[in-house]
């Protein structure tokens, strides 16, 4: 098949780049963060969740962060929503775009929003309805579609299952998800396959955690099978927290440069994002993941 001439990128690392830090990043920080990406022309930004602040304290200042951002019109910029309490933070904050985020293993559910995947499902249910009456996009996201940190190998099936489910509530967009980044190519393939079988390709996006390396790879092959929208994090920032040892999602700079190679355009400035690459690593004190990222900044530095 060939490749798509044009990907969307949704830039994850306010959302699931931070929500893993121990220590605290600023609203101030956040709001920059998600600010300069908007800038650097990502027309999708998850820019905070609104999930309960035990369960994930970095993320306590989602309704700040919404409130303090500027809206670049055109940008959409999306939050998770487990439940109604977190739909109506989000209805509140004006966010463009909810995430409601199952998974494919019975066990990651359990562990990440203390509920089975079928209650899980009730519960979004009353939320993507809200979500349509007020005219918010909806998201739906299955994590562990590619192998699960507690019950390891997860059947196609159960991700098509999933996929489904959302469909029939009407979901928008339908995110496939290698929450532990254990996917290879040829999986994710088989996944992608089975998925678009049952959901229009435009509508599916690659979400891929690079743990085992893997997730560039992934990608090209997710692009093969017709998929155009993936979700990366600068510097490689994050990891789910009910994920022990799981690394960051892609790193963007990487996605990035390996698009402008293939001649895929995403309407991002490249250096831009670089740069806000370097700059979140500074404030977190340490070296980004991102190799591309890292290697631009050595050559700008040399
Ligand atoms: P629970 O304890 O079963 O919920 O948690 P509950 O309804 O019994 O409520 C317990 C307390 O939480 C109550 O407060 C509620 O008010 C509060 P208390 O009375 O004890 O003071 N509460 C909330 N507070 C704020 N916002 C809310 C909210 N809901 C309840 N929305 C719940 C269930 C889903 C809330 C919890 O498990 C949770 O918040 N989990 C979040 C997990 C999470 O954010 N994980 C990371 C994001 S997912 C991810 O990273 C994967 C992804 O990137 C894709 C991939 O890579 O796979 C998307
Ligand atoms: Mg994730």
């Amino acid at each position: 098949m060939a490749l798509p001439s044009r990907v969307k990128i949704v830039e994850v690392s306010p959302r699931d780049g931070l929500q893993n830090e121990k220590e605290f990043v600023s609203t101030d920080i956040k709001v920059e963060l998600v600010n300069r990406l908007a800038a650097a022309g990502f027309p999708n930004v998850e820019a905070a969740s609104f999930v309960s602040p035990k369960w994930v304290p970095q993320m306590a200042d989602g309704a700040d962060v919404m409130a303090r951002i500027e809206r670049r019109p055109g940008t959409i910029y999306s939050v998770l929503t487990p439940n109604m309490k977190g739909f109506e933070g989000a209805l509140a904050a004006g966010a463009d775009e909810i995430v409601i985020f199952g998974a494919a293993s019975e066990a990651f559910s359990q562990k990440n929003i203390n509920c089975s995947i079928a209650e899980s499902i009730a519960r979004f249910e009353p939320v993507v309805q809200a979500a349509r009456a007020a005219g918010i996009r909806v998201r739906g996201s299955i994590s562990c579609a590619l192998g699960c940190p507690y019950q390891g190998d997860v059947p196609i099936e159960a991700v098509v299952d999933v996929a489904q489910r959302y469909l029939a509530m009407q979901v928008d967009e339908i995110d496939v998800a290698d929450t532990i980044g254990v996917g290879t190519p040829q999986r994710v393939r088989d996944v992608m396959a089975a998925v678009t079988r049952v959901v229009d390709p435009a509508r599916v996006s690659g979400h891929f955690h690079d743990t085992y390396g893997q997730a560039l790879a992934n990608i090209l092959a997710s692009l093969e099978t017709g998929i155009s929208i993936f979700h990366t994090s600068v510097a490689g920032l994050g990891g789910c927290p009910y994920a022990k040892g799981a690394t960051g999602n892609v790193a963007t700079e990487d996605v990035l440069y390996m698009l402008r190679g293939l001649d895929i355009d995403t309407g991002v400035d490249f250096d831009a994002v670089v740069d806000i690459g370097q700059w979140m690593s500074a404030n977190l004190n340490r070296k980004g993941s991102s190799r591309a990222g890292n290697a631009i900044a050595a050559k700008r530095a040399a």
